[in-house]
């Protein structure tokens, strides 16, 4: 079997291709934007390294050349000057479903998030949402996993609890009173190999998440806990948070913004958790912590 992946040095791409180094019968083209992510790439014999570009449809279709399946990870949360979400979660997208329909793929994973919808009031999920509408109508079978805050080694939300967890003392958006229902980043790659090996027929829109749900506050306190320390939790008003980001997000071109802080304070919650449609077992939470907790970030 043979899989293509965009994004492939994302935190999501590095777990995988971590991942899929216990499947030797599973070879890999991964595609990235640069000549420095092309060089931070594992060397494997069954990863075959590429350099792509989303405006250039000959160099997705020559990635994704002999696929079976392509799993796309490119996307944002936080734009920047050179990335917003029109060009990184939408017409990415468009490019890879364009080159997709022209290739021999038989399935397409799309990572999206939970609350993404064409018609919401928020940029972000509005672009996520807008994406899911481009891979619904291309009629290309595919899997959509809208998915919460990723939790691992790398992932930039775990970095972020494990600095609040080690402050002794600090102040959190809101009070930190919002839900999260946060997944194991190893857990969805599982979910994404276990799919590219039994792709479902048709289309899928799937909602995966952690087992638990527990507010933002108490997991950096539950952090803090299994790091030996305490931590007094402050709070930062959401309001005044929106008006500086708003300003200082207007003059650096990104970064936070009132549209990140209303995603990332909202209460993560979904009908069903699609785990066992996927055939995946998820991993504790208290057990996801310990491991960015053991790795150090
Ligand atoms: N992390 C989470 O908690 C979370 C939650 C829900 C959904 N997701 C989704 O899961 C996927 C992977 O997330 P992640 O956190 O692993 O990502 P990440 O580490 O932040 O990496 C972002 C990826 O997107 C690429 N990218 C940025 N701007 C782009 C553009 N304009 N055009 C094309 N590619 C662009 C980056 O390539 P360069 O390095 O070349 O810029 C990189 O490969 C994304 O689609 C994300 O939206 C993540």
């Amino acid at each position: 079997m043979k899989i293509a992946v965009t994004g492939a040095n994302s935190s999501v791409g590095q777990n995988l291709l971590e991942q899929l180094k216990n499947e030797p019968e599973i070879k890999i083209t991964a595609g990235v934007r640069s000549e420095r992510a092309f060089s931070g790439l594992p060397k494997s014999m069954t990863i075959d390294p590429h350099i792509i570009a989303y405006d250039d449809p000959a160099s997705l279709e020559t990635a994704m050349a002999d696929a079976d399946c392509v799993v796309h990870l490119a996307g944002i949360l936080i734009e920047a000057k050179n990335s917003n979400y029109a060009s990184a979660n939408v017409a990415a997208t468009a490019a890879v479903v364009q080159a997709a329909m022209k290739s021999s793929v038989k399935h397409l994973i799309f990572i999206s998030v939970v609350g993404a919808s064409k018609n919401s009031s928020n940029a972000y999920f509005r672009s996520k949402g807008s994406a899911e509408q481009l891979i619904k109508e291309s009629g290309l079978t595919a899997s959509i996993l809208r998915t919460p805050i990723l939790l691992g080694p790398g992932a930039a939300g775990a970095s972020a609890i494990m600095g609040l967890a080690s402050a002794g003392q600090t102040k959190v958006l809101g009070g930190g009173k919002y839900c999260m229902r946060p997944l194991d980043i190893d857990d969805l790659s599982t979910a994404i190999i276990q799919i590219c090996k039994n792709p479902p027929d048709g289309q899928v829109t799937h909602e995966l998440v952690g087992p638990e749900s527990m507010t933002y506050r108490d997991i950096i306190k539950k952090t803090a806990e299994l790091m030996g320390k305490t931590v007094e939790i402050g709070s930062v008003p959401i309001v005044i948070a929106k008006i500086g980001s708003a300003i200082a997000s207007t003059l650096k071109g990104g970064g936070m913004t009132p549209t990140v802080i209303d995603v990332i304070t909202k209460d993560e919650v979904v009908q069903t958790n699609a785990d066992k449609a996927i055939g995946i077992t998820l991993t504790p939470l208290e057990d996801t912590l310990k491991k960015i907790i053991n790795t150090g970030n």
